[in-house]
C-alpha cells in the first residue's frame, strides 16, 4: 500500500517548528505547508525543506477569479511543490486554470487537489442553510465531478467519502485530512477516521498534523501512523 503521509505544519514559532523537523528526521518524508507556516517563513522555507529532500504540498486553498488563481499557481509551482490546492467551490473554470497553470509552470508536474467540503464541516454546519438541505455525500459527488472535468489531480475529501468518490471517478486521487488514531482528540475536526479507516478506504494520500506535532513523543505517533499505512 505505502500511503504517504504528509505531516501538517500549522506553526508560527519557527524554533518550535525546527526542533519538531528535527525531531521527526528521515521519518517524515513528506510535509504539508499550510497558511500558518506560508504566512510566517514564506517561500524560502519551502525551497529549504525542498533543498532537504522533502516532497511538500502546499496547501494554500486558492478561491479567486480563474486569472488570479492560474498566476498565484504558476508562482507555487515553480518551487517544485507536489501538491497544492484549490476550493473545488471556485468552480470548473477555475479549477481548470489552476490544472493548465501548474502544468506550464511545474518543474515536475505538481498535482492540482480541487478541496470538496472541509472535513471540519458536517451536514449540520455547511456554510449556507440551502447546502444543509441536499445530501453532503451528492453535494460531495459533484464538487468531484467538477474536478475531474477540469483534470485535477484528485482531491480533498474525508475517509468517509472515498468509496464513493473512488467508485465513481476513478481518475481521481484522495487526499485525506481529519486523521485522528484511536484514541486522539477530534478537536475542531468532524468527519475524521484513523489512519487504517482511511487506508482501508482507498485514501492516496493521508494529511495528519496535531496528532503528531502536539503528541508528547512525535515521532513514535507517526512511526505507528506510517505502519498502518503499509
Ligand atoms: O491537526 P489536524 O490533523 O486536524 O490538521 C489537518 C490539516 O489539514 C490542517 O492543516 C488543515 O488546514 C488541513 N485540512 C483539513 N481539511 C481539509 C483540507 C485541509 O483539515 N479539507
Amino acid at each position: 500500500m505505502n500511503v504517504p503521509v504528509y505531516v501538517a505544519l500549522d506553526f508560527s514559532d519557527r524554533t518550535k517548528m525546527e526542533r519538531l523537523i528535527e525531531t521527526l528526521g528521515e521519518t517524515a518524508t513528506h510535509y504539508k505547508i499550510g497558511l500558518e507556516t506560508y504566512l510566517a517563513f514564506g517561500n524560502s522555507f519551502v525551497d529549504q525543506m525542498i533543498a532537504k529532500g522533502k516532497t511538500i504540498f502546499l496547501d494554500l486553498k486558492f478561491h479567486d477569479i480563474p486569472n488570479t488563481v492560474a498566476s498565484a499557481v504558476a508562482n507555487a509551482a515553480q518551487m517544485g511543490v507536489a501538491l497544492m490546492t484549490v476550493h473545488a467551490l471556485g468552480g470548473e473554470a477555475m479549477v481548470r486554470s489552476a490544472v493548465e497553470a501548474a502544468m506550464r509552470h511545474g518543474q515536475e508536474r505538481t498535482g492540482i487537489l480541487a478541496v470538496t467540503y472541509l472535513t471540519s464541516h458536517d451536514q449540520a454546519t455547511l456554510p449556507l442553510s440551502n447546502q444543509r438541505e441536499v445530501a453532503l455525500a451528492i453535494q460531495i459527488d459533484e464538487l468531484a465531478n467538477l474536478a475531474e472535468l477540469a483534470h485535477a489531480h484528485g482531491v480533498v475529501a474525508s475517509a468517509h467519502e472515498i468509496a464513493m468518490i473512488k467508485e465513481k471517478h476513478p481518475s481521481l486521487h484522495v487526499l485525506v485530512p481529519g486523521i485522528r488514531p484511536e484514541g486522539f482528540a477530534v478537536q475542531d475536526q468532524a468527519r475524521v477516521a484513523t489512519p487504517k479507516q482511511a487506508v482501508l478506504a482507498g485514501a492516496d494520500y493521508l494529511v495528519v498534523g496535531r496528532p503528531i506535532t502536539q503528541a508528547q513523543d512525535p515521532l513514535a505517533v507517526l512511526k505507528m501512523i506510517v505502519k498502518a499505512c503499509q
